[in-house]
């Protein structure tokens, strides 16, 4: 399965932080914010992933993340000219995906919880169809809704409802099979000009083969749309790394638990920024082992 981040877009909820760099570049405590979806790419076992962006915002994310090669991945990178919309993402990497299933997360989600890295595996395994991600939000109007039977069955979605019919918004993780391609090439943008992401799901939806994993009260999907939902997701993983001692969405971590890269290789990365504290973590536990 390839990945895809999309990273453009203008963040202008967020100005005037965002007039000078890219959203997903900001901090969320102690790491930029791509750091965050990234992690849930590597954690799913996807190892070749694209990173969409807008063309004066790209010599950034390459100058953070090169080409992935010290994290044991490989990351490559295109530009998107204007924010088309999220499913604009299979247009520009059709060729990246080429035959394969894709997962697209969105540069700016960032999910926490026990047991994801599972679930996400399982989920990975083999994609037929589409594979979406809900959790209950107290403002579903904000997001991408979904509405699921007794059983458990995606029977609608919405995007951006002014009623909402549930509290279960759709989050910025997808996990699609190669249809996904032509089907986004199929599309006809909607009345604010986007190719919308909630069109393509309703093609699944229709075909009868678009699943929905609710992810449970115990998991955080937390939001970065606004300089308040920001900050509150900066304090999130500040209070759980300072309290737990582990660190959430450590690249280096991952890709040395995941098997991407050895034990030594993970410690050496720490020590390139032993002055500080995300450094000499990850110097710590290479060195207990
Ligand atoms: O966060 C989950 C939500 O993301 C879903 O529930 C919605 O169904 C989905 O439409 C989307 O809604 P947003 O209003 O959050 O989308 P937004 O336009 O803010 O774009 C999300 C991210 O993708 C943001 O970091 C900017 C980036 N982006 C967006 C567009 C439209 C791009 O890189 N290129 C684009 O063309």
């Amino acid at each position: 399965m390839k990945g895809i981040i999309l990273a453009g877009g203008h963040g202008t909820r967020v100005h005037p932080v965002t007039l000078g760099v890219s959203k997903q570049l900001l901090p969320v405590y102690d790491k930029p914010m791509i750091y965050y979806p990234l992690s849930v790419l590597m954690l799913a076992g996807i190892t070749d992933i694209q990173i969409i962006s807008a063309p004066d915002q790209l010599p950034a994310f390459r100058r953070l993340l090169g080409d992935g090669s010290p994290l044991g991945i490989r990351l490559s990178y295109a530009r998107q000219d204007t924010p088309r919309g999220l499913a604009d993402a299979f247009l520009i990497s059709a060729e990246h995906i080429g035959d394969d299933s894709v997962a697209l997360a969105l540069g700016d989600n960032v999910f926490h919880g026990a047991g994801f890295a599972g679930v996400l595996q399982e989920a990975t395994r083999q994609v037929k169809g589409c594979v979406l991600f809900g959790h209950p939000v107290r403002d579903p109007e904000r997001y991408g809704v979904g509405e699921v039977d007794e059983h458990g069955n995606l029977v609608a979605i919405e995007e951006k409802p002014a009623s909402p019919r549930t509290n279960m918004a759709i989050t910025g993780l997808y996990l699609y099979d190669n249809d996904v391609v032509d089907i986004a090439r199929g599309l006809t943008p909607s009345a604010r000009g986007e190719l919308e992401i909630t069109d393509v799901n309703k093609v699944y939806l229709e075909r009868g083969t678009a699943r929905l994993i609710p992810l449970g009260r115990g998991f955080a999907w937390l939001d970065t749309g606004t300089h308040d939902a920001l900050m509150e997701a900066g304090q999130y993983v500040q209070v759980l790394q300072r309290r737990q001692g582990v660190r959430i969405a450590c690249l280096e971590e991952i890709a040395w638990r995941m098997g991407y890269i050895g034990r030594e290789d993970c410690y050496r990365l720490g020590r390139q920024y032993a002055t500080s504290p995300y450094g000499r973590y990850i110097m710590a536990i290479s060195e207990a082992g």
